[in-house]
């Protein structure tokens, strides 16, 4: 049997000796596959581009936190109507499950009988729910409280919100409403302080971590001649190190080392990683945790922040569908290969075979996602890759950071209702001034945007005198993007100006 035609090494980055992934090292199991080898270039990038910053934000920023924790030493009042937009319209808004209107796929759901007396007296009504049960296993440090939490809200979006009916706590089985005056007002700070944890320590790690085995074995198989490498490039830049960092260096924010101005989670490293693994490994017979999968399509969200997402995702795809129609046949063996490779590594990638087909004449065909559409799977693909690399990443932190700390803490030093009756509380004593110093120390670190390269700049290197298609593309892609954003029927989570092109922070 002949040996499939290799091409040579200088054909690939790094002289195909390039990052590969392999177990996370700190964590071998129910983790995504990390890459430990980053090659030089692409570190003292890092270093120079988001490191530096990193240094001079922790050098200088003390005194900011510092005013800050002094003048805002309280939490804020949470309106209920603050509360729903907080839930159901913001970035938090992800988190909301529609489970509750699928019995038939999910008959078991344990929240069908906790919420029972509330689906049954309004039989005809939509209800979802935010759970943050994550925080069972959250092992804060002594003082320091959390809680579990599911809350329940019903109806269609009235101004992009939905109605809040009910928190109930799983730990004690106590079932809050808006009537339960105190205690009602102390579970709306659990639960937002779930929402802040989970979206910071959990589900957002699924859109950096699997992400770097794309990352790795793309620049090391696909030819950095080929269309698609060139395609895909701009969207890599500036990962690897980053998600190295985040989880080997011990300055990193998810080892939380309480000597560090910027460590405001709840709890320590170990108790952190379960967080993590709860995003990726998912929690069995939860529907609002499922395991981590690659999908071909972003997931549906229930809220404005879903449809502004998939806003830009169809700009994505306009433009990544045309450009994958322009690739050359001969190309196709190394997406093959390519596929092949990071199929391994991530969980419900497709297979080269899944890609494309023999035609009658047997030549390579692309195949569809789905028998009814127009489109490659390739195309989805690689526009689902495009936009978590970008969009999807990048307005998860602009809105997060938007979001008022004072209202969703990171710590909360009083423990959660105990029943319906609690006496009333002060807002000052329920957490102190260093978790709202070290909180807003973290935000302005490692929330808040620090953009290096941004999506609209984003020309591609189509550089062939045979590629004045691929150029223009590049052009009107540009200018999609601009469109989009004038045209958003919903709120803008996030300024084009502010979107990065690959993941930077
Ligand atoms: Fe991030």
């Amino acid at each position: 049997m002949a040996l499939p035609n290799v091409k040579s090494q200088k054909d690939f980055l790094y002289k195909r000796k390039g990052p590969w992934p392999q177990p996370q090292p700190s964590h071998p199991f129910g983790f995504a596959p990390g890459v430990v080898h980053i090659p030089k270039d692409e570190v003292r990038k890092w270093n120079w581009t988001i490191g530096i910053h990193y240094k001079i934000t922790l050098l200088t920023f003390w005194p900011k936190s510092m005013a800050y924790a002094f003048k805002n030493r309280a939490l804020r009042p949470v309106t209920d109507d603050d509360f729903e937009r907080l839930l159901t319209h913001s970035s938090f808004s992800k988190f909301l499950s529609n489970e509750l209107n699928e019995k038939e796929k999910y008959p078991h759901n344990e929240k069908l009988t906790i919420f029972k007396k509330f689906l049954e007296a309004e039989p005809n009504e939509q209800f979802f729910v935010a759970d943050y049960s994550l925080l069972e296993h959250c092992l804060s440090y002594p003082g320091i409280y959390t809680a579990p939490t599911i809350s329940l809200f019903k109806g269609e979006l009235v101004n992009g919100q939905r109605k809040v009916i009910a928190i109930y706590f799983p730990d004690n089985n106590l079932m809050l409403t808006p009537k339960d005056s105190n205690a009602w007002e102390l579970a709306k700070y659990f639960v937002l302080q779930g929402a802040a944890v989970r979206i910071s320590s959990s589900a957002h790690a699924n859109l950096h971590f699997p992400y770097d085995s794309i990352n790795a074995i793309s620049k090391s198989a696909l030819p950095k001649d080929s269309v698609l490498l060139r395609l895909l490039k701009p969207h890599l830049d500036l990962t690897l190190e980053l998600n190295y960092s985040v989880l080997n260096s011990p300055t990193s924010p998810v080892v939380n080392n309480q000597m560090m101005p910027f460590a405001a989670f709840p709890a320590p490293e170990g108790g952190l990683a379960g967080m993590f693994l709860y995003g990726y490994n998912g929690m069995e017979g939860n529907p609002s945790y499922p395991k981590y999968e690659f999908q071909i399509v972003p997931n549906t969200f229930h809220s404005d922040y879903g449809t502004f997402l998939m806003a830009y995702y169809n700009t994505i795809f306009n433009f990544v569908h045309k450009v994958v129609e322009q690739i050359p046949e001969d190309e196709y063996t190394d997406i093959k290969v390519w596929a092949d490779y990071v199929k391994t590594w991530v969980p419900n990638f497709p297979s080269g075979d899944e890609f494309f087909y023999l035609d009658n004449n047997g030549k390579a065909k692309y195949k569809k996602h789905d028998k009814e559409e127009e489109e490659s799977l390739l195309a989805k693909v690689i526009a689902n890759i495009i936009w978590d690399l970008s969009v999807g990443h990048a307005a998860d932190h602009y809105d997060y950071s938007l979001i008022d700390i004072n209202k969703a803490p990171l710590r909360l030093r009083v423990p959660p209702p105990h029943s319906n009756e609690i006496p009333s509380f002060d807002r000052k004593k329920i957490i102190d001034w260093i978790d709202i110093f070290k909180h807003h120390f973290e935000r302005k670190m490692f929330f808040a945007p620090r953009n290096v390269t941004l999506l609209q700049d984003t020309k591609y290197d189509f550089n062939k005198p045979s590629e004045q298609i691929l150029r223009e593309l590049n052009v009107y892609f540009l200018e999609d993007l601009k469109k989009t954003e004038k045209e958003l029927t919903v709120y803008n989570y996030i300024p084009l100006d502010q979107i990065s092109r690959s993941i930077q922070y």
